[in-house]
């Protein structure tokens, strides 16, 4: 066996997805047979220091010298940890904190200098996935003694006190920063000989999905009608469906269930979400059907009576036709791609991820999986009473459309 060893320390500020990513990472060095553990200072903090305390912003103030030595300690701690591990029979030693100052930074590369040392750093500024992270972590048990309002305002400004500090990576001898929305690398240096480089490099852009529940919303009234967009509601038959699916899914842990944003995709949702213990509805713009503009709530038979230059012009190249005031599936590419990303940010490490979304979406998400050529795509096969069940890991690519009644 190889002696190789090296420790991996992420950087970034809090709600960039650094823990999700530890976890991603350490999944996939164990599923290639290399022992690897991840070393917390949140963790540390959270069962030795108690709530009230480390929930509040003024635990993590540059100027408070107190907790910026309790953080320290803890920071040292898992240092020790991790050299521990190492030196015994683990190989990769993953510590996941904020890490946001140089200084904090030096004082790892001065006592971590047994085996090569990698910074991983995760940036990630969108407005929306920010705001939803900040939503998601305030439910942690560290908030719960504080009201909505409260955690939130707390959690931005310990953002702030981080970003006093925050220096980006730059003089450290080896590392990667990362857009952890988009799984993209940014920039990157090695000046040491990095031991599992590759792979890491690898695992970082690879997008993975386990378990990927694809579903069309259920009938509404706009479908019984042959109407196309608008906003309906589902119909007596959509509803049924939607409990059916509820029943399909109540034994497995769906934690979160993307939607759009109109009710047709939330309703359906909503009934699947009534049968899990604790499930989270989270309704993404970028998941919205495709937008027909001046075709909106028509049937495609006024369409072909009132536009017939329309109907005819889309049935010739339905991938790219805009229609005026709309939408292509063309032009929709980059929203589904974003919205594809974000639930994936979201989701975090969960096995199962769920998108309850609509025809022409469904199609799209489904081609980002699964190549097909564009002039497919508009054509792909979205039933009402089927879903797609998808995986696309590294080992394993499926595809399946399954009934759920
Ligand atoms: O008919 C339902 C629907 O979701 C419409 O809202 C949408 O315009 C249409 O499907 C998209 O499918 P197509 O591209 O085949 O018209």
């Amino acid at each position: 066996m190889s002696d190789e060893k090296l420790y991996i320390v992420l950087m970034g500020l809090p709600a960039r997805g650094k823990s999700t990513l530890a976890l991603r990472l350490r999944d996939a060095f164990q599923k290639n047979h290399i022992s690897v553990r991840i070393f917390n200072n949140g963790n540390l903090r959270r069962i030795y220091r108690p709530l009230s305390e480390t929930s509040s912003s003024e635990f993590y103030s540059p100027e408070n010298s107190t907790a910026r030595e309790l953080r320290k300690g803890f920071a040292r701690e898992n240092m020790e940890r991790a050299k521990a591990y190492l030196r015994n029979s683990g190989r990769i030693a993953i510590l996941d904190a904020t890490n946001a100052g140089r200084e904090r930074r030096a004082m790892m590369e001065k006592y971590l200098n047994d085996y090569p040392l990698f910074f991983i750093e995760c940036v990630n500024d969108d407005e929306d996935i920010l705001n939803l992270s900040i939503q998601e972590k305030i439910k942690l048990p560290e908030f719960s003694h504080l009201g909505k309002d409260k955690a939130i305002k707390e959690f931005l400004k310990r953002i702030d006190y981080y970003r006093m500090i925050y220096t980006p990576l730059k003089v450290e001898r080896n590392y990667i920063r990362i857009d952890s929305l988009q799984n993209m690398i940014i920039d990157e240096k090695h000046s040491d000989a990095i031991p599992f480089y590759e792979r890491l490099r690898d695992y970082l852009v690879t997008d993975e999905v386990k378990n990927l529940f694809l579903i069309r919303h259920t009938e509404t009234e706009y479908n019984v009608a042959n109407r196309i967009g608008g906003d309906p509601p589902l119909t007596n038959k959509g509803q049924t469906q939607a409990a059916a699916l509820g029943r399909f899914f109540k034994g497995k842990k769906i934690s979160y269930i993307f939607t759009s944003k109109k009710i047709r995709t939330v309703d359906t949702a909503k009934a699947i979400c009534e049968t899990q213990d604790d499930c989270r509805i989270i309704s993404l713009k970028e998941f919205d059907e495709i937008d027909a503009g001046i075709c909106e709530r028509m049937t495609y038979e006024e369409i072909e009576k009132k536009m017939p230059h329309v109907f005819k012009k889309r049935g010739a190249d339905k991938y790219h036709y805009v229609y005026p005031d709309g939408e292509s599936y063309e032009t929709m590419k980059h929203r589904i791609t974003q919205g594809i990303k974000k639930a994936f940010f979201l989701n975090r490490s969960a096995n199962n991820i769920m998108i309850v979304g609509h025809q022409a979406v469904n199609r799209m998400i489904l081609s980002h999986f699964l190549y097909r050529r564009e002039d497919d795509v508009p054509y792909i096969y979205v039933p009402q009473d089927r879903f797609y069940h998808i995986v696309s890991t590294q080992n394993k690519k499926l595809f399946e459309l399954k009934r759920y009644n």
